[in-house]
């Protein structure tokens, strides 16, 4: 995989890493794509632009009122010629700027008013990323639709250690490439997804449920959604936007959830259960509020929901590929291998839920993923990016590939 052909906007902000991007501009012209760079103000006091337009073979752009380059290219073509915008370093300034939607410049207008994808570099001091604004912001984005890479973690400019360095041209480049040649990847695969709880009616006013937020399973719906799949939402109460793109049905019971999934079964390729099902409901649903002095209750007598992945699983309409995931507080490995095989999958996700910064209700998680022949662990991360990196690293069985181009075990 290469980048011939392709077509760069990489945006330059002012910060130390900056000093990186010459190498950064030769690495990717190297594996053969054109290269427009546009640098911020600040950009130009860290790198030059004469050493900028040497390594592009253009000169770079900083300025959105420039008669003479709008003439040549204005803001709006330079948008609509670019395959992808690529901004490295990313400070927590143009992180902020882009997250409130602001177009106070050439680079922050580009993004604005580009239809391609937008790749962020974060790069700063350790405790500024770890800030929560500069988190909130990053996961604005993210809910936006750009395309957010963690900044590396070791020794800063600034002498302090932690994450907020920008990788090296070297790591990037392989990101790039990757990214552009697999942005269309799931063309076509009709992914059928659940997320959020199921409520199981006690009475008109309570409800059995969990703390499922639904955020893990919207996040692989709009992962899927970028890397251009068709997608089928089936959605517990939650309290997201539905992703854009997705055909979203709405549930609230487990029981409702199934035949929700069952009538879309003979129309999917591929089935991920990220809901957390409740496995019991109330044997009897009252028809009126249950009083408190009057009844005395002490118990509700349950019933077992129907196993809505194992239904998939063994059903004669069986997706190409079903793959489960496992909320588990102890044994997590495996006690998510005997799901693997009681529920008949191809690959189960677990996720360790007594880790309060990770699973249920957080913008973080951390899994590991299972199939009959190994496993690989992805450490903490936003959860659209831990959705993205598991559909990648499953590409090669999701689109039904024989020679896998992402192998899971190489
Ligand atoms: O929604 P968030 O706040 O972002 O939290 C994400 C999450 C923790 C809910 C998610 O990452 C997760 O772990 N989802 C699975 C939760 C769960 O119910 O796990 P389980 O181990 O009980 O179930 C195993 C599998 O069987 C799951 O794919 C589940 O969808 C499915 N299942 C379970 C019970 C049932 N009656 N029917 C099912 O289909």
């Amino acid at each position: 995989m290469n980048l011939i052909g392709k077509k760069i906007v990489l945006g330059i902000c002012g910060g130390i890493a900056a000093y990186k991007t010459p190498i950064l501009v030769r690495r990717l012209r190297q594996a053969g794509a054109e290269v427009q760079v546009v640098m911020t103000r600040a950009a130009t006091s860290f790198v030059t632009p004469t050493s900028i337009a040497a390594v592009s073979g253009r000169a770079p752009r900083d300025d959105l009122f420039d008669l003479q380059a709008e003439a040549s290219m204005g803001h709006i073509e330079l948008a609509r010629w670019a395959d992808c915008v690529l901004i490295a370093p990313a400070t927590a300034h143009l992180l902020g700027q882009l997250a409130g939607g602001l177009a106070s410049d050439l680079l922050t207008t580009l993004c604005l008013a580009t239809r391609c994808p937008v790749m962020l570099f974060p790069a700063m001091n350790n405790v500024m990323w770890e800030s929560r604004p500069v988190q909130a912001n990053v996961q604005r984005l993210s809910e936006f639709g750009y395309h957010i890479f963690q900044p590396d973690s070791g020794e800063q400019a600034c002498g302090e250690t932690g994450p907020g360095r920008l990788p090296e041209p070297e790591d990037i480049t392989p990101h790039v490439i990757s990214f552009l040649n697999t942005s269309r990847m799931l063309a076509g695969l009709r992914v059928l997804i659940t997320a959020g709880p199921t409520r199981e009616a006690i009475d008109p006013v309570r409800f059995i449920s969990n703390h499922s937020s639904g955020k893990q399973g919207y996040a692989f719906a709009e992962a899927a959604l970028d890397l251009g799949a068709d997608v089928t939402l089936v959605s517990g109460p939650v309290a997201l936007p539905p992703p854009k793109g997705a055909h979203v049905i709405q549930v609230q019971s487990a029981e409702q959830m199934l035949s929700a999934v069952l009538s879309k079964l003979n129309s999917t390729d591929v089935f991920i259960g990220v809901a957390a099902v409740a496995d019991y409901r109330p044997k009897e649903v009252h028809e009126q509020k249950i009083k408190r002095v009057e009844q005395g209750l002490d118990a509700i007598p349950l019933v077992a929901n129907p196993d809505i992945i194992a239904t998939v699983a063994s059903s004669p309409h069986r997706p190409r590929l079903v793959i489960g995931f496992a909320a588990e507080t102890q044994n997590t490995i495996a006690n998510a291998e005997a799901k693997l095989i009681r529920k008949k999958l191809d690959a189960i996700i677990v996720n360790d839920v007594a880790d309060k910064r990770i699973g249920f209700n957080g913008d973080n998680n951390a899994a590991t993923l299972i199939t009959a022949t190994g496993r690989k662990f992805f450490d903490q991360r936003p959860k659209h990016w831990l959705a993205r990196d598991l559909l990648l690293e499953l590409s090669s069985r999701l689109t039904g590939g024989l020679a896998p181009t992402n192998p899971l075990y190489p």
